[in-house]
């Protein structure tokens, strides 16, 4: 579905004390966004223009972020991520990619799922900054399959968060 976009994500400067930009590149190229975390997280922010809640036809609602051509898209896979929403903070998972397991989607999106967010989204200014990689992302032979390990992603996002918690 086209609509629930978050427009223009970008990539923020890059931290030339820490990483040069070929540095930063093979680091999102790998998926490896926790070494970027801490000094330099790699995020994407906008307003969403359409609507929200959409992508309920799995029963869990996506804000979409779409890549435009020649921008830097992280490996395609499953992260945790943080998404700031007002003055609040909210977990949450996103996956980048082209959703190999519905037909026809071939663009590279950044779907972001907002654990335990209820709400209307539209019009509002919403930051994602990702904190950890969870898993490749795959094909799968089914709906419900899909369904299945997206629950387990929630857990893994979970728990990553706890241990960056213990790091704080
Ligand atoms: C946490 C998470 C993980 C996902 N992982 C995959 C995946 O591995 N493969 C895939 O084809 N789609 C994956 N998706 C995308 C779903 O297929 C997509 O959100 C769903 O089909 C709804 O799409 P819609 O917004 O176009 O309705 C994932 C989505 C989320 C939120």
């Amino acid at each position: 579905m086209a609509s629930d976009t978050l427009e223009q994500p970008r990539v923020i400067e890059i931290d030339k004390r820490r990483f040069s930009s070929e540095e930063y590149r093979k680091l999102l190229k790998a998926g490896n966004v926790s070494e970027l975390f801490y000094f330099n997280a790699y995020r994407l922010w906008g307003e969403v223009v359409h609507g929200n809640h959409i992508g309920n036809t799995i029963g869990f609602p996506t804000i979409n972020q779409k890549y435009e051509q020649g921008q830097l898209v992280p490996k395609f896979g499953v992260y945790s991520t943080f998404s700031y929403i007002g003055n609040k903070m909210y977990l949450s998972v996103t996956n980048v990619g082209v959703k190999p397991t519905i037909a026809g989607e071939r663009f590279p999106l950044a779907e972001t799922h907002i654990i335990d967010f209820e709400g209307d989204l539209y019009g509002k200014e919403i930051e994602v900054k990702f904190f950890d990689f969870i898993r490749a992302e795959r094909k799968f032979d089914s709906i419900e399959t899909l369904k299945n390990q997206i629950e387990e992603d929630l857990k893994t996002a979970i728990n990553q968060y706890d241990e960056l918690s213990l790091i704080y």
